[in-house]
């Protein structure tokens, strides 16, 4: 009997501080930094964002997403075999924001490690966890993206301290004997290391280079738009699938000018895509997971629907993971 991987629940969490852009133009104005609202919406359609109290860990938010995940999969923690953390934001250095969340869902005994690939980290999580429940390694995996990007940003950077968020989603993916993930294309170019980067490091006690956000807004852009489009086409060509079936497109919340020129050349109508980044900002290896969420909950996404979800950031990373709910 072939063995599948299909979700069986979802998640979400935002911290309750929601920062609009006005809060964020008064607040910068406040350093001497200049900004509007208008730009902010007219060049990434962000309207808001939620920022984490200070002492708020991101496996904190990924508590919350996964018990409301396992709460739909009708599974409680113990049940779990497998816990993939999706974060560019740990709690600590080590041990891993997964082994901490497992203990704060009080589990024990299942593996449990952190996925770092920034905001494709979602979609690479969900593969690894399919991979590894398709292969017999784990049957019920709990896959989480969670970010406090709020403790990354300089808010001395116009440029990109307008962009970012805080908070978490969660998918229970469980074997099963019907298909739910049914393709996944994943990639990376180290050679752009540099375009979107937070170039600091431990050492002897002692933060060393410089910890905070750095992003060629254009540079990634660029790239951003190439190469999600052929992430989701070569997702669609394993499965032997067409844009056509796709029911809903379920991007990486980073822009709203990249989610439309991604829709546009797959000749999806934007009645077929979950937005969410006017809301949430760019919550990277989050933004996936609570957009799906809030499809779920609010009755649009619905069992038996194809979805196709994809992931572009840091790295150079990209990919798209095609599953039927
Ligand atoms: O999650 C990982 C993936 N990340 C992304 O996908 C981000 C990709 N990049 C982007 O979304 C866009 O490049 C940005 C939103 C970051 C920037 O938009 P843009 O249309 O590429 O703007 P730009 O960098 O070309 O800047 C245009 C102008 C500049 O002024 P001048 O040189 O034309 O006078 C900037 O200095 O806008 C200025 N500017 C701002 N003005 C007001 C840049 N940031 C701001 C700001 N407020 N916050």
């Amino acid at each position: 009997m072939t063995v599948y991987s299909r979700i069986t629940g979802t998640g979400s969490y935002l911290p309750p501080r929601r920062i609009t852009n006005a809060d964020l133009v008064a607040d910068l104005a406040t350093r001497g930094i200049e900004t509007s609202d208008d730009w902010i919406v007219e060049r990434t359609g962000i309207r808001a964002r939620h920022f984490a109290d200070p002492g708020v860990f991101a496996s904190d938010l990924g508590l919350e997403a996964a018990r409301q995940a396992l709460q739909a999969a009708g599974l409680t923690p113990s049940e779990l075999d497998l816990i993939i953390v999706a974060t560019s934001t740990p709690d600590m250095v080590f041990p891993s924001t997964a082994c901490i969340l497992q203990h704060k869902l009080g589990a024990a005994g299942g593996a449990a490690f952190d996925v770092q690939a920034v905001c494709s980290g979602f979609v690479y999580a969900l593969t690894v966890a399919d991979a590894m429940i398709r292969s017999g390694a784990a049957r019920r995996a709990l896959v989480v993206g969670a970010e406090l990007f709020s403790r990354l940003l300089d808010f001395q950077d116009r440029t990109t301290c307008v962009l970012f968020g805080d908070g978490a989603g969660a998918v229970v993916l469980e074997a099963s004997e019907q298909p739910g993930i049914l393709a996944s294309d994943l990639h990376a170019d180290g050679r752009h290391v540099g375009i979107l980067c937070v170039p600091g490091h431990v050492a002897g006690g002692q933060v060393l280079g410089d910890p905070l956000l750095k992003m060629d807004g254009q540079a990634v852009f660029k790239l951003a738009v190439g190469v999600l489009e052929d992430a989701a086409r070569a997702a669609l060509d394993k499965a032997g699938r067409t844009p056509q079936d796709i029911d809903w497109l379920i991007p990486h919340q980073a822009n709203i000018r990249i989610i439309q020129s991604t829709a546009r050349k797959l000749r999806l109508p934007m009645e077929r895509v979950v937005v969410t980044v006017d809301q949430h900002g760019n919550t990277s290896a989050a933004s996936i997971p609570l957009a799906l969420d809030a499809g779920v909950r609010d009755g649009r996404i619905r069992p038996g629907q194809t979805l196709l979800l994809e992931g572009v950031g840091g790295g150079f990373t990209w990919g798209a993971v095609l599953l039927n709910l």
